[in-house]
């Protein structure tokens, strides 16, 4: 079983995909190990309790130095003993030392088609605000392997959503979730539990 924690700071309706296909079987191989946010007010970590799934909670507030919190942000996450680490609307910067750590073991589930609006800047409800003032026609999502980039690292799936003229940030933002984010980031992770991809010369591949 690919044991499996889920970074979040926010509503974790990610999450929630994550947990129903886990549940309903859609999804095979894992064990969802942790739940782990920066915000303790999180409605993620309650969708975690009621699923028993264990929680921490690591705030910045809490540490004197960024380099305290990093190193208690590592600390915690070791502890779980985890085969893959799941950013689902994690807002921290994922220090050097975890990447480095959990090399094509860290995934990130990003609401565009990267490279698209994506990078510094580019997050939450500015994603969608940036593509509807360029007019694109699609958007989407993008699950990618976290690397010492901002969303740069190697494509795992994506999934595109047309944008209707009468959209707002707002509404496009629900349909990229409902249509793209919770299908492909579940679908990513069951990929990598059964072994489907491997990552060669940068580049994601299936290897059955
Ligand atoms: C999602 O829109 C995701 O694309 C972004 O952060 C948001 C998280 O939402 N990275 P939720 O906490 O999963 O509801």
């Amino acid at each position: 079983m690919l044991r499996v924690g889920v970074c979040v700071s926010g509503g974790g309706t990610n999450l929630q995909a994550i947990i129903d296909k886990v549940e309903s079987g859609a999804i095979t191989g894992v064990e969802l190990a942790a739940v782990v946010s920066n915000n303790a007010g999180a409605y993620a970590l309650t969708r975690a309790k009621n699923h028993g799934i264990p929680v921490a909670c690591i705030s910045p507030k809490d540490y004197g130095t960024r380099e305290a919190f990093h190193r208690a942000l590592i600390e915690t996450l070791d502890r779980f003993h985890l085969d893959l680490i799941v950013l689902a609307g994690f807002l921290v910067v994922i220090p050097e030392e975890l990447v480095r750590k959990y090399r094509n073991r860290m995934i990130n589930i990003h609401p565009s088609l990267i490279p698209s609006f994506c990078g510094t800047g580019n997050y939450g409800l500015a994603v969608h605000e940036h593509a509807l003032k360029r007019g694109v026609k699609v958007t989407g999502a993008t699950v990618h392997f976290v690397d010492e980039g901002t969303d740069t690292g190697p494509i795992i799936l994506q999934k595109a959503v047309s944008v209707r003229e009468d959209d707002t940030p707002e509404s496009l933002q629900l349909r990229v979730m409902e249509e793209a984010e919770w299908e492909i980031l579940p679908a990513a992770i069951d990929l990598i539990a059964n072994g489907n991809i491997r990552v060669e010369n940068g580049r994601v591949v299936r290897t059955t």
